[in-house]
């Protein structure tokens, strides 16, 4: 039986993460979450009674030690986070504070046996590049905001702690991802949700930006296959989709497929944390998912059978 905790767990990609470990009886699966941007209804229900959830704090010691010390952990999935492009710029010092959860998080996990770390950072790391594709290893990280900059540290003490300790870590950088169980700060469900209402779409600095989208399921099987094959064991792994599209025809496809009549409004880019491009190098992610990552008209169709919790 493995013991897994993931933190986050009530959000977007921890409880897609939580549900997959879980419909294998022989994990044994605890969810934490503050319940600031993820939801009881998307904690997994299990046939196999093996999910526990407890409401907790992870950037505070106290709550996070009992939980530690009590269930002693084989591994650890740390998703939870402060999140949105809006919420952190608006909130940099609550940001920062996600510091004292990995920090805690990693000196609790290598004093009760825990066996190895999985990491969400983010392609936030690669700041404004100026190299791509970029890369795990060659494109250099500029981080700037603070968002960025405590995704950066957390890999810094991730590395810190296998050095000094010999704690392992996977760490993934999530690239922007989307499916049905998305909260409203993300682009993709932020524009499904004015595409179904006929409200306006807005875009900074005329859309121009490109992205790269993946679709949910991509993510968490390219990660669990990490998981359960131990690859990529003290190493990072870009997750991402392969199309870069700009964020108007991003716009202009959920308008069409939606047969919306939002309008789309032009405002001025933003003063800062909006990147020109993203492009991932995907090699490392295409051997764990031995398959095609599934394209963005295929995956926003998916969502748009199941918007639930994008209405
Ligand atoms: N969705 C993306 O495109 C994307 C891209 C890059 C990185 N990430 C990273 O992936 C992880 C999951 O993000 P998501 O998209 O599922 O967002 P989400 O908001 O749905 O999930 C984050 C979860 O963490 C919880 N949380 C936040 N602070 C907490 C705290 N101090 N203690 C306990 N729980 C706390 C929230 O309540 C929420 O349930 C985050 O670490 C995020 O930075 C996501």
């Amino acid at each position: 039986m493995n013991r897994i905790l993931v933190t986050g767990g009530a959000g977007f990609i921890g409880s897609s993460v939580a549900e997959k470990l879980a419909a294998d009886k022989n994990n044994y699966v605890v969810i934490v979450d503050d319940l600031t941007t993820g939801s009881l209804s998307k904690i997994p229900v299990s046939p196999h009674g093996n999910v526990r959830f407890i409401k907790c704090d992870v950037n505070d010691w106290r709550d996070v030690s009992g939980i530690m010390y009590s269930e002693s952990f084989d591994y650890v999935f740390h998703y939870a986070a402060v999140v949105g492009v809006t919420r952190t710029l608006e909130n940099p010092v609550k940001v920062l504070s996600d510091l004292s959860g990995i920090k805690h998080l990693l000196s609790f996990a290598k004093n009760s046996g825990v066996k190895r770390v999985y990491f969400s950072s983010s392609s936030e790391v690669y700041g404004e590049s100026f190299h791509f594709p970029q890369h795990e290893e060659t494109t250099p990280l500029n981080s700037r905001l603070p968002y960025a900059i405590v995704k950066n540290a957390s890999e810094a003490y991730l590395k810190a702690y296998q050095q000094e300790y010999g704690l392992e870590y996977t760490i993934f950088r999530f690239f922007n991802t989307f499916g049905p169980r998305q909260s409203k700060d993300f682009v993709v469900s932020k524009f499904i949700a004015k595409a179904l209402k006929n409200e306006p779409i807005e875009l900074y600095g005329g859309g121009k930006q490109t992205r790269t989208f993946c679709y949910i399921d991509d993510n968490v099987d390219a990660c669990l296959n990490a998981f359960k094959k131990n690859l990529y064991i003290n190493d990072v792994v870009n997750i991402g989709g392969d199309d870069e599209v700009p964020i108007i025809d991003l716009a202009k496809l959920i308008i069409k497929l939606t047969k919306s009549k939002s309008e789309i409004i032009n405002l001025p880019p933003l003063p800062e944390g909006d990147m020109t491009r993203r492009k991932p190098d995907l090699s490392r992610m295409k051997k764990l998912l031995s398959r095609e990552p599934l394209a963005l008209e295929a995956g926003l169709k998916k969502v748009l059978a199941n918007t639930k919790f994008i209405l």
